[in-house]
Formats: C-alpha cells, structure tokens, sequence
C-alpha cells in the first residue's frame, strides 16, 4: 500500500525515524514534511543524523499564528493528498502539522493512523491537547504507547482501531544510543564531566510567552549549584529578546544552540538531573535513569512520575530548587513504555486499514 506520513517539528522526525524505515520494508511511502520547523538544526540535522528518507515534498508553511499555519498546512496537504491518493496517512503526537495531516486526511476519506494516540494532559489550554484530542477523533488506527493511553481513549468511547503498540521513541533511543556514544564529542566541547551539570529545556509557550514565567523559570536555573546547559528553542530565544531576559554574565546558565539528537542523548544521559518543559525529554529522561524536574503542572507522561523519577515542580522556584534538591529515587524505574519494537508493529497494523 502506498502510505504518506506527514511531519513537520523537531519530535516527529524523531518519531519519523525509526517508523519510516519499517514502512518502507513493507510498503510505498510518500513523506511529507510541512515545513512548520525550517531551521537547519530543527530540521535537516535529524533527517541527516538519523537518516531519515528525503522528504518528497516540503510544503514550507513556516511559522505563523495557529489558525493562519494550520490553515495554510491544510491547503496544501490538500492538494498533496488529492494528487498522490495514498491509501493511509500517518500523523505523528501533537503538533500543528498532526491536526492538519489528520483533517485533510480524513476529509479526503483517507483512513489516519495516529502515532502517540491517546495522550492527555487534560489542559485545553496547551494547543497540543486540542491537536490531540480532535486527531485521535479522526484517527482510524490509533497507536498507543502506554496503557495510560489506551484507557484515556476508552473513556472518551474511542475503542475501535486502538492498539498499544509501546512508544516509537523507545525503538528511536536504542537505535541510536550506541551511536552516540561513538560519534558524539559534546561533552568534551563543553568541558562537562558526567553529573557535573544541569540539563534544561525550555519551549511550551505558557512558559515562554508570559515574562513573569520565563524570568521565573530563568531565575530558578541560574539559582542552580552547577552549570546548566541550555540548548534554546528558538521560539525560547526570541521570547527572551522579547522580554529583554538574559543570564547574567557569571551565571551558571549556558545558553547553546538546539543539538542534534545524537548530542542531546548524550547530554542527557550524564545530566545529574533534566529540568524541561519538552514532553519527548521527560521519557528519555526516565528510559536513561536520569531524574527530571517538569517545568508544567501537568504531564501526559504520568508513568514517569513513579516513586520520584519525574517532579511536577511548575515554574515556581522554590517548588524547583527543592526537586533539584531531592535525593536520587533509589527503587529502577518499571518500564511501561514498551520494548522499542514499536515502529515495527505499527507498520504491520497499518495493512489492516
Ligand atoms: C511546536 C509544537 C509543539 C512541539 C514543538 C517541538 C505546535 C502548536 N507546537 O512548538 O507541540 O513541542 O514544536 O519543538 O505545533 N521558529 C524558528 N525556526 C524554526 C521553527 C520555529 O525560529 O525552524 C520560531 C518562530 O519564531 C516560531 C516559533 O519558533 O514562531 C514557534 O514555532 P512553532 O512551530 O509555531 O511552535 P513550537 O514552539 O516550535
Ligand atoms: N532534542 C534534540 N535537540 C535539542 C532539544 C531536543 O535532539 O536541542 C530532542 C529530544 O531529545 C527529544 C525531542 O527532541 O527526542 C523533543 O523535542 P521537543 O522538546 O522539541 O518537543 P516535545 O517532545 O516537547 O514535543
């Protein structure tokens, strides 16, 4: 069957990796990349890192407000989708590239097959929850990374389709941890020793967006007793122009370019703890052993939350400098995220559509 998947930000490459290599074992795939992130170490560097396929078209839609980025995704996945009559489409967790994959797709009556189906943080504040929510609607194969997600979906009455499949993003770490560990020289370009620093991430716009919040959270991570390695989002960093926010000169905050993935599994993996608003670093972090401190209220990762290997800390400093402060879950964590043959599987269900 012919299957074109549709992916646009940084996490869905990622995802895209490992899934794109099992389709083409067994299927056509026309991929199709919406342009939503364009900058050479948002985009190219994972589709040359991970040797993901050359995309065979990139509608670059840019950025944009909501409405005028997912309606301009919309047009043309349109036109893409009436010329090249796959027989499914793949969408990939949350973003604006997902919701409008998904509804041009399913308005052409093209069954969607929905990677990360069933994820809630039940704030429909987050533009990711309303993408989520209103893709697993329009989804004809729903692939689940967790049972967490399978009985989100159950109660919404959505059970027909539904798959636990594990989490692609496992089947992503394993392929490429030992490569890493080969190739990347992050460490010693940064002069880090392993858990001789920090790791954070900021980019969820509730956190960027407000300055009370980001100066909050820029506050608490130069409070820290190590240095922390900040690779910026560049919607991070162009709030922080925004809001004339910047570390201090002797701050232990070091402001990087975003990485590669290889270079990030790296930087996690010898972090002493990841603080992070990024849903797709709260599970590498707990797949590595390493704590996290989320930089929300709210997870769509519960399981990561178990016996502490996840704190819910918000952007209140004190709530963060006491999760940084807590002493290391002594208990391994269980893995409910599957056993990184997701993609596989995924690939294999889609010939029941
Ligand atoms: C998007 C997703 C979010 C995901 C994140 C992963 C939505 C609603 N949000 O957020 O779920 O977690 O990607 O990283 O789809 N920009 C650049 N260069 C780029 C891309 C973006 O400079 O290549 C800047 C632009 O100023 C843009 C801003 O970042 O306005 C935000 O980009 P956008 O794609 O709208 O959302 P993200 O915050 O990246
Ligand atoms: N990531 C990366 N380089 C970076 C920041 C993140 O390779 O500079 C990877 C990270 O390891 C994870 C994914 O990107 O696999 C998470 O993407 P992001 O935080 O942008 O989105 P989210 O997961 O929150 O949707």
């Amino acid at each position: 069957m012919k299957v074109a998947t549709v992916v646009g930000a940084r996490p869905q490459f990622i995802k895209c990796a490992p899934l794109s290599l099992q389709i083409r074992r067994r299927h056509r795939e026309f991929l199709i990349h919406t342009g939503q992130h364009y900058d050479p170490e948002l985009s190219r560097i994972f589709f040359d890192q991970l040797g993901i396929p050359r995309p065979d078209t990139d509608l670059g839609v840019g950025s944009g407000p909501h409405g005028d980025q997912t309606a301009r995704m919309l047009w043309r996945l349109e036109e893409v989708l009436v010329r090249e009559k796959p027989d499914a489409v793949v969408v990939f967790g949350d973003t604006n590239s997902t919701l409008a994959g998904s509804l041009a797709a399913a308005k052409l009556h093209i069954p969607v097959a929905h990677v990360e189906a069933g994820l809630r943080s039940f704030n429909r504040r987050m533009p990711e929850e309303i993408n989520r929510v209103l893709t697993d609607r329009l989804s004809a194969l729903l692939f689940c990374p967790t049972e967490t997600a399978v009985r989100n979906l159950a109660a919404e009455g959505i059970v027909d389709g539904v798959h636990n499949t594990g989490d692609v993003m496992v089947d992503a770490l394993r392929q490429h941890a030992a490569r890493a560990e080969r190739t990347s020289t992050i460490l010693r370009q940064l002069d880090l020793e392993p858990e001789g620093y920090y790791l954070a991430t900021v980019h969820r716009a509730d956190n960027t967006d407000r300055r009370d919040h980001l100066k909050a959270l820029l506050d608490a991570l130069e409070r820290l007793d190590r240095p922390v390695i900040f690779p910026v989002h560049p919607r991070t960093q162009q709030a922080m122009k925004d809001h004339g926010l910047q570390p201090a000169r002797r701050s232990p905050l070091k402001l990087i370019d975003p990485v590669g993935y290889p270079d990030m599994l790296m930087l996690e993996k010898n972090a002493r703890k990841i603080l992070t608003d990024s849903g797709g670093m709260q599970k590498e972090a707990f797949l590595l052993k390493v704590p996290c401190i989320t930089l929300r209220r709210e997870t769509e990762w519960p399981e990561t939350l178990q016996d502490g290997w996840n704190i819910l800390a918000g952007t209140d400093p004190r709530a963060i400098s006491e999760a940084v402060q807590a002493p290391r879950p002594k208990a391994p964590p269980a893995d409910p995220f599957g056993d990184g043959r997701a993609a596989g599987r995924m690939a294999e269900l889609l010939e029941t559509l």
